[in-house]
């Protein structure tokens, strides 16, 4: 176990790098089991989910494409719950398989407030594949097809989610101390 200080506060090891690594093979054999003969369209929300949906893609024995999109502005160590569009989505996802890949569904409330936008463009299946889920904190319920971990309701950070702009580097998941 190690503490490490990001900005102010003080993190410890949570999910090793190896841990993390495990679990992110086995999502992906069974997105290559649920999706085989499927050409899914992978929509990873940035920032926070770079490193999985890199680990994860690269998982993949199907053919699959991947786009990202960034969505929720998301300050301090509390939801904002305020959902920006910055970078677009360009792709018309009509008939096609979409795999939203998040690093961490807290609240629930981001992909609640995007899901209809996708919806709207009926694609011909849409599921949610998350490193991370807090099930405690839930307040906007979703299903969520793929889930790395469930956590407590605790700060996390490492493996591309931040705290203040930093720790995206970490290769292990710290909780907050
Ligand atoms: P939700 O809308 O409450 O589900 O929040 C989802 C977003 O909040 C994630 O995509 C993260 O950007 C951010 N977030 C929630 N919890 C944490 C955390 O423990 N560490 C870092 N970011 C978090």
């Amino acid at each position: 176990m190690s503490v490490i200080r990001v900005h102010d506060k003080s993190f410890e090891t949570y999910l090793s790098e190896e841990t993390i690594s495990e679990r992110v093979k086995a999502i992906g054999a069974s997105i290559n089991a649920d999706y085989a003969g499927k050409k899914p369209f992978f929509i990873a929300i940035l920032n926070g989910s770079f490193m999985f949906a890199s680990d994860l893609f690269k998982q993949l024995t199907i053919d699959a494409e991947l786009c990202f999109i960034k969505l929720a502005s998301y300050k301090g160590m509390r939801s904002s719950g305020k959902v920006v569009t910055s970078i677009g989505l360009d792709e018309d996802l009509f008939g096609k398989d979409v795999i939203i890949v998040e690093d961490i569904v807290d609240t629930g409330k981001t992909l609640t407030n995007f899901l209809p936008k996708l919806v709207h463009q009926q694609p011909n299946s849409l599921r949610i594949a998350t490193l991370l889920h807090k099930s405690e904190a839930t307040e906007y319920p979703l299903t969520l097809d793929y889930v790395g971990f469930d956590i407590p309701n605790k700060f996390v950070v490492g493996y591309g989610l931040d705290y203040e702009g930093l720790g995206r580097n970490l290769k292990e998941i710290y909780q907050l101390v």
